[in-house]
């Protein structure tokens, strides 16, 4: 197999999609970083225009021992992938700014005009380093000039199993309303690159859970929830170790 990534150290194990499709990431336990070489900190913005549940967990990522890696050097010298500097908003009520101004995490609201006919804010992005970008609830589509300026280090959460139930439109219970008329056994969570089509870019994880019969927009909503919760901020990591 050609996987893009793959990590196994002891007993746990670590794969991600291969070139030409996608696999099942297979997530054994923890993970563990120690064959990374490179040390310095990524510096993350999120994109984000909701209530900030992903943001809250990717945020306290590198508080949770499970994504530290291990110092090359040994010792107990542990650190941490990355670091949120930035939450970047287009809507001033979202929930995400509470969460922002709790974590003492910089905010940049963004405007529409300047976003889709200026460069899309990659001045203000390079000049705060920020390395990768996370899209965590952001509903805008990603100009291209942006998309380029970010090659291979800009990734979106869909709460589905793509690459059915995405694309323009569907988003938040749409998804899981037609999830649910469709009558499909499971549903999950996408994790997948940006690239100029909405929830097109290459997959990196997904996982999936079973969409019952008794199953509402609501419950199955907490089910992909709890995936995302559980798998965003290691997918982060991981990411940020490239
Ligand atoms: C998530 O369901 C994510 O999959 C989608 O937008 C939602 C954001 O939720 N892209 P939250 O704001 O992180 O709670």
């Amino acid at each position: 197999m050609s996987s893009q990534f793959c990590f196994c150290a002891k007993d746990r194990l670590l794969i991600a999609t291969n070139k030409n499709g996608r696999i099942n990431f297979l997530i054994l336990k923890s993970y563990n970083f120690a064959t990374v070489k490179k040390l310095r900190m990524k510096q993350i913005a999120i994109f984000s225009s909701g209530a900030g549940s992903n943001a809250k967990k990717i945020i306290e990522g590198p508080l949770s021992p499970d994504i530290y890696r291990d110092s090359p050097e040994g010792g107990d010298l542990r650190v941490p992938p990355y670091n949120v500097s930035l939450i970047v908003c287009n809507k001033p009520e979202a929930g995400v700014l509470k969460i922002a101004a709790e974590n003492n995490i910089p905010v940049l609201l963004i405007e529409k005009e300047k976003f889709f006919r200026g460069n899309g804010y990659i001045d203000e992005l390079k000049a705060m380093g920020i390395d990768l970008i996370v899209l965590a609830g952001f509903l805008w589509k990603i100009p291209v000039a942006l998309i380029k300026a970010y090659p291979g280090k800009m990734i979106n959460i869909h709460p589905a199993l793509l690459p059915k139930y995405g694309g323009k439109g569907m988003y938040g219970n749409f998804v899981h309303e037609t999830v649910i008329a469709n009558k499909e056994k499971e549903s999950g969570i996408s994790i997948h690159y940006v690239n100029e089509v909405y929830d097109n870019g290459q997959i990196i994880l997904q996982a999936t859970c079973l969409v019952s019969e008794d199953d509402t927009p609501e419950s199955l909503a907490k089910k992909v929830q709890l995936l995302e919760h559980r798998h965003f901020p290691a997918a982060v990591a991981l990411l940020a170790t490239l």
